[in-house]
């Protein structure tokens, strides 16, 4: 565990909840075919409340990793554990998608005819574990805590796209999830709204959390927002080298001009270049 995380865990023992463990899990897509093996004996211990960084090239099995924590396809071998549960393993190949592990998507999960306040409070009604005022009560103060008043009785397509996504991350944490997974959530985002999501995301983080399982190939993005990060090899993937990201939390972008981030940069920048050099003279070749 990072130090940094190790300091906040001891602060809060008991209350974090989404220990992902993963042990020597192979994916190998396609076995009896073309046999595209995506994640090579990778193991990886994240615990309850990090928020962990996944950089690697494209196309080295990131997203694989993602899908078989979240229970969207099998793995070949090897086991995936959510605080001491197996999710997957050798009797048990695909996990169970729930709402402990829940995927934000960034565009379009939102219902565009439902008020942002429904959009919030559907899942909770759908489960039909709460009453409505009492989902509708807890609703509003998320929303609130997320900076999210006043939107309300907007529906999405009528407020920023900053805002609808942090809609999108509250929809998710109602459902008190252990674990948050972001696939690359910023990619098509220029640098100055990147900046302005990955404060908001923080913000909530802080009163929220959860752990966070977070893709990105974004150096400056991993390192702000990260406890630590796993640099994957090019495919078939697995850690080629974790960071702690000993910047302490709570940040903000004045982090991005301090020495150490600076550091940090310098610490990664290569190995990642050199895995993706790796990955497009593989490419080269396979095409
Ligand atoms: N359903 C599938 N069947 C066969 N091969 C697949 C399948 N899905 C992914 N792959 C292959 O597995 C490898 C890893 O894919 P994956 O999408 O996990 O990579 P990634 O690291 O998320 O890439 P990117 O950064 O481009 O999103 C790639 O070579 C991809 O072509
Ligand atoms: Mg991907």
């Amino acid at each position: 565990m990072s130090a940094v995380l190790q300091k906040s865990a001891k602060a809060e023992k008991g209350a974090l909840k989404g220990a992902i463990r993963i042990e020597d899990v192979v994916k190998i897509y396609d076995p009896e075919g073309a046999a595209v093996m995506a994640v090579d004996h990778c193991s990886l211990d994240i615990p309850a409340g990090e928020i962990c960084m996944i950089v690697g090239p494209s196309g080295c099995g990131k997203t694989t990793l993602l899908n078989a924590i979240a229970g969207f396809h099998s793995i070949s071998s090897g086991k995936i554990f959510l605080d001491d549960e197996l999710l997957c393993g050798p009797e048990k190949p695909m996990a169970q998608p729930g709402s402990d592990r829940i995927v934000v998507f960034q565009n379009g999960a939102l219902f565009p005819w439902k008020s942002n306040l429904d959009n919030v409070a559907f899942g909770p009604l759908m489960q039909g574990k709460l009453g409505k005022k009492e989902i509708y009560d807890k609703a509003r103060s998320m929303m609130a805590d997320a900076g999210l008043s006043g939107t309300e009785h907007n529906f999405p397509g009528e407020v920023s796209s900053g805002l609808r996504r942090r809609v999108e991350i509250v929809r998710a944490l109602m459902n008190e999830p252990k674990v948050l997974l972001f696939d690359e959530p910023y990619r098509a985002l220029d640098s100055l709204t990147k900046s302005v999501m990955h404060e908001a995301l923080l913000e909530i983080y802080y009163k929220n959390k959860v752990t966070i399982f977070f893709i990105t190939h974004d150096l400056e993005e991993a390192i702000f927002l990260g406890h630590r990060l796993v640099i994957m090899s090019s495919r078939p993937c697995k850690p080629k080298k974790i960071i702690d990201v000993d910047i302490p939390h709570p940040r903000d972008y004045s982090v991005l001009t301090s020495t150490r981030y600076r550091q940090l940069m310098d610490e990664t920048i290569e190995l990642v270049h050199e895995e993706a050099k790796k990955a497009f003279s593989a490419g080269e070749k396979e095409g």
